[in-house]
């Protein structure tokens, strides 16, 4: 596996690549990776000729009260896993080199920025998108994979690239969790032992609501409603929000017809864990 720093590099390598007909897959991380990112990387492996990983925290989606400083990092161990996975090229450009002096554009998908995490994070989406439109215009992949793990996140990116018309295959794969359940995150590095096993109450409360819909329930309140009393049993953990919406414009649903989407967010300790899962009736 090659490491490439720096932009120029990157671009060309990638050219040579185009040229000589191979088929190009990105999947961007910010690191101290886990199973959830080493499913993207294997599903780009089956999609594509070459495997390009990013890795990059990306100051511009962090506010400047949130863990941009403390973000987990460990670049030697992701550089291994990545290199066992058989990727091609670990991309890992600095901050300076990606936001130079003068930088003044953003890239930014209006509306479905409002629901959901948007609207505890404001900015955030748009330092995803900018930082994402980049890495796209960088190593211009064929292919880039993500989770749907981060699902408003993996919607507005599509809603970009349609918009934007980069020539490019968005693909989202599914969570991958822990054998508890709880869905695998770098964040979760931060939880203390009885904060790991509070945590479970997020993946609790969606299989609550899964078992609900299966038994027939289509009403959101009460669906809602079952959800954050399964939550507002664990004292450590807080709600952000629990939100049932409509899985491609995310707007808020009474009721579920078809499919739903059932996001939430909730804070254990000093982690901001989210999850979701589509409700089919
Ligand atoms: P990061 O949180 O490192 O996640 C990188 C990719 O891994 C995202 O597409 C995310 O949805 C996916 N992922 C994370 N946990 C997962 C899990 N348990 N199962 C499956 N996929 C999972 O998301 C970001 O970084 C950044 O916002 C980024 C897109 C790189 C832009 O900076």
């Amino acid at each position: 596996m090659r490491l490439i720093l720096h932009i120029r590099e990157m671009q060309s390598w990638s050219e040579a690549e185009r040229r000589a007909g191979k088929r190009v897959a990105l999947v961007p991380t910010m690191g101290f990776l886990h199973e959830g990112h080493l499913s993207l990387v294997r599903e780009g492996s089956g999609r594509a000729d070459r495997v390009i990983a990013s890795l990059f925290v990306n100051p511009k989606q962090f506010a400047p009260n949130e863990d941009y400083r403390n973000y987990p990092r460990d670049f030697e161990r992701d550089r291994a896993l990545l290199e066992r996975e058989g990727v091609d090229i670990l991309f890992h450009p600095s901050a300076e080199e990606m936001y130079r002096e003068g930088h003044h554009t953003h890239v930014e998908v209006e509306k479905l920025d409002r629901f959901l995490c948007g609207a505890f994070r404001p900015g955030h989406f748009r330092g995803v998108t900018t930082v994402v439109a980049k890495l796209l215009n960088i190593v211009r992949p064929h292919v880039a994979i993500f989770g749907t793990k981060d699902y408003q996140q993996l919607q507005i990116i599509r809603r970009m690239v349609e918009d934007l018309n980069f020539d490019i295959e968005i693909v989202g794969q599914p969570i991958v969790r822990e054998k508890d359940g709880l869905a695998m995150s770098s964040r979760n590095a931060y939880l203390s032992a009885p904060e790991r096993q509070a945590a479970l109450c997020l993946h609790r409360s969606l299989k609550k609501a899964e078992s609900l819909v299966r038994h027939g329930e289509r009403e959101g309140g009460r669906i809602l409603s079952a959800v954050k009393e399964e939550l507002e049993k664990e004292p450590l953990a807080r709600i952000e929000y629990v939100s049932l919406c409509d899985p491609r414009s995310l707007e808020e649903l009474e009721s579920i017809r078809d499919q739903a989407l059932l996001a939430l967010a909730v804070w254990v300790g000093r982690a901001r864990l989210i999850d979701n899962t589509v409700l089919t009736a």
